[in-house]
C-alpha cells in the first residue's frame, strides 16, 4: 500500500503540478486560479487524507510572482504556499499552447484552462437525469439540473466541480455543515465506543441530564431513540398505553415521519400518495391566517381554529372514538414555516386534556434553539 501511495505522490500528483508549471511560459503566469479545486500537501498525513480545498484568493508579491494562496477547506480559510497545492483534474488547453510564438495574444487568454467534468461525475449526472424521468421514492432538489454535492463547510456546499453554493435549504445541520466541534465529538465517540443500549455509560447519563436541564421540571425522563419518526412512534404508544384510548389528532399538512403509524399521522404524506385517511386519525384544519379558513382579519383566529379542534374531538366521541393524543409541531415547518395564531395551541391542548388525551410536541425541526428565543419552540407558546 505504501508503495502505491509513494508512486501516486511522486508520479501522478507531482505530474499534475509540473504539468501546470510547464504549461505556463514563466512563473508569472498563474497556474492556479481562484475557484480551482486543489489537494493540499500535508507531510504529517498519508496522501490519501490530504485536504481538498478551493482556492479563494491568490497572494501576489510586489515582484508580480504568486507564491501563496488563500484556500478554503472544510475547517475554514487559511493560506498555503502555491507549491503545496496540487490542482485536481485541470487541463490546459493544449491547442492554444502550441501557439507559443504568437506574441500578439495575451498569455492568460492563450492558456484558457477548462475544468473537465470527471467521467464518474458525468455518469452520475446522467443517471440522476434518468432517475428524474422515472417514478421513484427519492426526490431531488432542483430536479431539472440536480446538484452533485461532494463536500460542505459552515453555510456552504460544494459540487464535484468546485462550485460553491450558499445552503438555504439546510434541513438538518442547524449549526452549519461539518461544524468542527460536532465533527470532533462524533469522531471521538466513534473511536471510543459505539454504544448500544442496555449498558451503563457516563456519556448517556450526562447527555440525559443536560437535556433535562433545558426542559420544564415535569419533563424529567429521557428515552434515547434513533430518529424523529421513532420518537413520535414511541410517544403515540406511550399516550395510548397511559390513556387507554386509541385515536390521534393531527394538523392538516403536517409531517411527522416515515414509520407506518407516523406516516398515517402525516397528512402531508398520505395526501401526496393519494391514500385514504385512517378512521383513528382526526385532522384539524391548518391554522394558517394567511391562506386558511380563518384569516388575520378574523376576531381571535387562534380561538376559532381551537374550536375546530374541539368540534373534531366532539364528533369523534359521537362515533364512540376517544383521543389518546394530539400530535403537533410548535409551529408548522414542513407545511411552510407557519406560526400559529395566538391561543390556538394552548386552547387546543386544553380541549385535548379535557377529553382525557395527551399532547405530543414534535420538535424535530424546531428544537435545539433553532427558533431563537428558547431552546424548545413550545416554550414560546
Ligand atoms: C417535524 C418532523 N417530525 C419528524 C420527522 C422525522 O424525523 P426522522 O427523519 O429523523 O425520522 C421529520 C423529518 O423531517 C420532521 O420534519
Amino acid at each position: 500500500m505504501e508503495h502505491f501511495w509513494n508512486r501516486w505522490k511522486s508520479e501522478y500528483i507531482t505530474t499534475l503540478r509540473e504539468f501546470h508549471r510547464q504549461t505556463g511560459n514563466n512563473c508569472n503566469l498563474q497556474t492556479i486560479q481562484v475557484g480551482d479545486v486543489v489537494q493540499v500537501q500535508d507531510d504529517k498525513l498519508p496522501k490519501n487524507r490530504w485536504n481538498i480545498a478551493v482556492v479563494d484568493k491568490l497572494i501576489t508579491g510586489n515582484d508580480g510572482f504568486t507564491r501563496a494562496a488563500i484556500i478554503r477547506t472544510r475547517a475554514g480559510r487559511t493560506s498555503r504556499p502555491i507549491v503545496k497545492l496540487y490542482p485536481l483534474e485541470i487541463q490546459t488547453n493544449i491547442n492554444n499552447l502550441d501557439d507559443k510564438n504568437d506574441d500578439t495574444s495575451n498569455s492568460t487568454e492563450r492558456l484558457t484552462r477548462v475544468l473537465p467534468k470527471r467521467e464518474a461525475s458525468v455518469g452520475a449526472r446522467e443517471n440522476i437525469k434518468k432517475w428524474t424521468t422515472q417514478k421513484r421514492a427519492c426526490k431531488l432538489h432542483f430536479e431539472s439540473a440536480p446538484l452533485k454535492i461532494v463536500q460542505a463547510s459552515r453555510q456552504y456546499m460544494y459540487d464535484d466541480t468546485g462550485n460553491e453554493y450558499l445552503d438555504c435549504i439546510g434541513n438538518i445541520s442547524h449549526v452549519g455543515h461539518c461544524h468542527p466541534h460536532v465533527t470532533r465529538a462524533g469522531q471521538d465517540q466513534l473511536g471510543t465506543l459505539v454504544a448500544s443500549t442496555g449498558y451503563l455509560n457516563e456519556k448517556s447519563v450526562e447527555y440525559a441530564k443536560r437535556m433535562i436541564e433545558t426542559l420544564p421540571e415535569k419533563l424529567c425522563v429521557c428515552f434515547m431513540v434513533n430518529s424523529g419518526s421513532e420518537a413520535n412512534d414511541l410517544a403515540v404508544r406511550l399516550c395510548r398505553s397511559y390513556t387507554g384510548h386509541h385515536d390521534v389528532m393531527v394538523i392538516d399538512h403536517a409531517f411527522h415521519g416515515n414509520v407506518s403509524v407516523i406516516a398515517d399521522l402525516s397528512p402531508f404524506k398520505w395526501q401526496k400518495l393519494g391514500l385514504e385517511k385512517k378512521d383513528w386519525v382526526h385532522v384539524v384544519p391548518f391554522p394558517d391566517t394567511y391562506r386558511g379558513k380563518y384569516r388575520e382579519d378574523s376576531v381571535n383566529p387562534g380561538l376559532l381554529y381551537a374550536n375546530e379542534a374541539r368540534n373534531i374531538i366532539q364528533s369523534a366521541h359521537e362515533k364512540k372514538r376517544k383521543i389518546a393524543a394530539f400530535l403537533c409541531e410548535p409551529m408548522m415547518v414542513t407545511a411552510g414555516v407557519v406560526e400559529y395564531p395566538p391561543h390556538f395551541l394552548s386552547q387546543t391542548f386544553r380541549a385535548v386534556h379535557e377529553a382525557g388525551g395527551l399532547c405530543i410536541i414534535d420538535e424535530v425541526n424546531t428544537g435545539l434553539g433553532r427558533t431563537g428565543d428558547h431552546f424548545w419552540a413550545f416554550q414560546s407558546q
